[in-house]
């Protein structure tokens, strides 16, 4: 199962999700030749690494993280399976660069969510810790639940 998460800077939302996901896909699924990686649909900080507060509460849950912020870009949408968006404007702006004959899909993580919230609203303008541990919790809860969707191979 091939999935990017997306979201608008690539520094605190879609780098933390990327990062929950491949940790939770190490639990009994054989992710290793999957594709698992993040996007933003903005430009501003490509390049940069996570967001000081992703780092932060990424490390304090022992979740490994690695990422180099990069823009959404055409391959993508036939690359990946599955496209995840943060919040409803990063949905709009994947519909505005979706290539014609894409074939992946793109929804919300949050529609994965087992508590219904349908958005991970961005904790850069806050900035504080409990912005983005609140948001790690969200991620995570949301990431677990689609895993779930995925079939185990046989043992
Ligand atoms: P992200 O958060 O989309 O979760 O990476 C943001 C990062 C940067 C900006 C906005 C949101 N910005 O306006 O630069």
């Amino acid at each position: 199962m091939d999935v990017l998460f997306v979201c608008l800077g690539n520094i605190c939302r879609s780098p933390m999700a990327e990062a929950v996901f491949r940790h939770w896909a190490s639990h009994g699924h054989d992710h290793r030749s999957w594709l698992i990686d993040s996007a933003g649909t903005g430009d501003w900080h490509v390049g940069s690494q996570p967001h000081p507060g992703t780092l932060s509460v990424c490390q304090g849950r022992g979740i490994a993280i690695s990422h180099q912020a990069r823009r959404i870009e055409h391959s993508d949408f036939h690359r990946f399976d599955l496209i995840l968006a943060m919040d409803r404007a990063n949905m709009t702006a994947l519909r505005s660069v979706r290539p014609r004959h894409a074939t992946a899909e793109s929804r919300l993580l949050g529609s994965y969510d087992p508590q219904g919230v349908s958005e991970v609203l961005d904790p850069y303008h806050s900035g504080d810790a409990a912005s983005f541990q609140a948001v790690f919790e969200q991620i995570e809860r949301c990431c677990r639940s689609l895993l779930a969707t995925i079939p185990l191979p046989p043992r």
